[in-house]
């Protein structure tokens, strides 16, 4: 972490939670939130669309940040089962989750499809997580840092800027796993991303552009990630579905 960019602790539920489990979960982070008062670091949670409305009004005024996990790059129209940016904004969203792993994975979405995502959640005025990271081959092979550098080039909008865009680099197989890469690797990694970020969008932007490790940070590994000079905060999967987990993680700020 660098003074001069605000920590940023984010839940992605995934698929899960239903009104019951779900809005107790959103209610707890909230509490939690509140509890600290003036925080020196956000929080944001990014409930499944099911859950969207409800968990907003579960963290109105709490200071809690509401996201969705995915979007269409669409204004609207015949996108059958598709939720646009205008929808998302409408239900108190700030943040969008792009180009996730298991969106990448699951639904075949490539650097162009996640950079027209992240393209339609800045023109709503909406602020994009760009996931990033390489499978455990890639890793083996030696390949990392090549397909961060591809990922950046094709799925980081040129008009990215400090205000509009974070940058989650999430290694695949780190996730769910309770597998992390090394602090080195990790701090080199961001390090590499964000001389990237530098290149393709200038020195301030990458300077001011938050930078989240996403896989496997639990309470036991946040604080030493969270420490490195390039980390900027957490994505987080399964801990973030325990509010003492998540809050913990926030403490580590
Ligand atoms: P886990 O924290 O469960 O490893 O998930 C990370 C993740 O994919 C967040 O987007």
């Amino acid at each position: 972490m660098t003074a001069s960019r605000r920590p940023l602790i984010a839940g992605n539920w995934k698929m899960n939670g239903l009104s019951g489990d779900g809005l107790t979960l959103a209610a707890a982070v909230a509490d939690y939130y509140k509890g600290k008062g003036a925080a020196s670091f956000d929080m944001l949670i990014c409930p499944p669309f099911t859950l969207l409305g409800a968990a907003g009004g579960a963290i109105e005024g709490s200071g809690v940040s509401l996201g969705a996990q995915d979007c269409h790059m669409a204004e609207k129209g015949a996108h059958t089962g598709d939720i646009s940016i205008a929808m998302l904004a409408d239900t108190g969203c700030s943040h969008v989750i792009v180009g996730h792993s298991e969106r990448r994975t699951d639904h075949g979405e490539t650097n162009e499809v996640v950079c027209a995502k992240a393209e339609a959640t800045n023109a709503g005025g909406l602020i994009a997580v760009v996931c990033i990271g390489e499978t455990e081959a890639e890793r083996d092979a030696g390949k990392t840092l090549d397909v961060v550098k591809t990922q950046i080039a094709g799925s980081v909008p040129g008009g990215a800027t400090a205000a509009n865009t974070v940058v989650a680099y999430e290694p695949v197989w780190a996730i769910g796993t309770g597998r992390t890469p090394t602090s080195d690797e990790v701090q080199d990694v961001h390090a590499f991303i964000r001389s990237e970020l530098a290149g393709k969008l200038g020195q301030d932007h990458a300077d001011g552009i938050r930078l989240l490790y996403g896989g496997s940070m639990n309470p036991g590994n946040a604080k030493e990630l969270l420490a490195l000079a390039d980390v900027d905060g957490g994505l987080i999967g399964g801990a973030s579905l325990k509010p003492g987990d998540f809050g913990a993680i926030g403490d580590s700020c």
